[in-house]
């Protein structure tokens, strides 16, 4: 059984009652959830979420001496300002693929630059929730 880190930043706790114009109506509970019942049979999700930049980059430092295979992060805010947790997922050498809900193309310019993405194989934006199982079903398969 694989094991995949679900790390989500600041705001996400309150996803589903958050702009759901932007970021829709389920919580984060109810995504953790359903992504722990699709793949059961497959992986043991390992989810976080912290408003706190120190404290994503300790879980990442935490992750990186754990048996893992994989971390699905979405930075949300810090995605576009943290240094520190792009140097946490370089120094972790996990594998990382980055996930946002929204496409932060399609809105402010300060939203167009990622910190983080050039630390992950990959990033998915814009496809809402679905880019969380995007982002597991790859780790899983790559
Ligand atoms: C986000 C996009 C970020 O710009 C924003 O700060 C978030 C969420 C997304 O999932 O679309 O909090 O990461």
């Amino acid at each position: 059984m694989k094991r995949i880190a679900i790390l989500n930043g600041p705001n996400l706790d309150r996803l589903g009652k958050r702009e759901p114009e932007i970021y829709g109506h389920t919580t984060l509970a109810e995504l953790e959830t359903q992504l722990r019942d699709t793949f059961a049979d497959d992986a043991e999700l390992i989810c976080f979420q912290s408003n706190h930049e120190g404290a994503l980059v300790d879980k990442i430092s935490e992750l990186a001496t754990a048996e893992i295979d994989g971390i699905v992060i979405n930075g949300a805010a810090l995605t576009h300002t943290s240094v520190a947790l792009r140097d946490a997922l370089l120094g972790s050498q996990l594998r990382a693929v980055e996930v946002h809900i929204s496409n932060i193309y399609r809105r402010e310019e300060f939203r167009h630059k990622s910190l983080t993405g050039p630390a992950c194989e990959g990033v998915i934006t814009g496809l809402g929730l679905e880019g969380y199982y995007a982002a597991v079903r790859y780790l899983l398969k790559a």
